[in-house]
């Protein structure tokens, strides 16, 4: 009786250590493959960024507005080159003195058509909430000064 409880029990300490050395060495491996999960969540971190409505809009400027309105703003994008009416040059400080922001804003938002100008002129309002196109106006502004 008391044999058979003791290689039982021994039974029990050998499995245990047998164990203990498993799991130890699944820690190992564990912990190897813990260090790229680790860094994961930085690399997930940019979403937010494009929440600042400023950068959004300076983005937007640089990779879809550039194309017709020229990087100096002056409308000499390479999609201008076939485009009549051309695209406003923002540097024609008459011309940034006879406009408005709400104008701008507007032909932004609702595209070249719907305000008489040239239909060439994209409707942005699908793309764009009201703080980038707010920022857009700033930028259109900066141009001109
Ligand atoms: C496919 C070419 C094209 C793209 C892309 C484009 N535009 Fe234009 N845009 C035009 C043209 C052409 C006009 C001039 C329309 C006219 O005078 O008849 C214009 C006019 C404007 C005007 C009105 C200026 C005025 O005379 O009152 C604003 C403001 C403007 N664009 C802002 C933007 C912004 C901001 C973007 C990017 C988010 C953009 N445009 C992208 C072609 C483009």
């Amino acid at each position: 009786m008391f044999k058979l409880r003791f290689s039982l029990l021994a039974c029990a300490a050998l499995y245990s250590v047998a164990c203990s050395k498993k799991s130890e060495s699944s820690t190992e491996g564990g912990g190897a493959a813990a260090s790229p999960t680790a860094s994961a969540p930085p690399a997930a971190a940019p979403p937010p960024a494009p929440a600042d409505p400023a950068t959004r809009a300076k983005e937007m400027f640089k990779t879809q507005c550039v194309v017709c309105h020229g990087e100096s703003g002056k409308g000499d994008g390479i999609g201008a080159a076939s485009l009549d009416p051309k695209p406003r040059d923002y540097t024609d400080k008459t011309w940034q003195a006879s406009t408005d922001d709400a104008r701008i804003k507007k032909v932004i938002l609702e595209g070249g058509a719907a305000n008489g100008l040239n239909a060439a002129m994209p409707p942005y309002a699908a793309q764009l909430d009201e703080p980038v196109a707010d920022e857009l106006v700033k930028l259109i502004r900066a141009f001109g000064s």
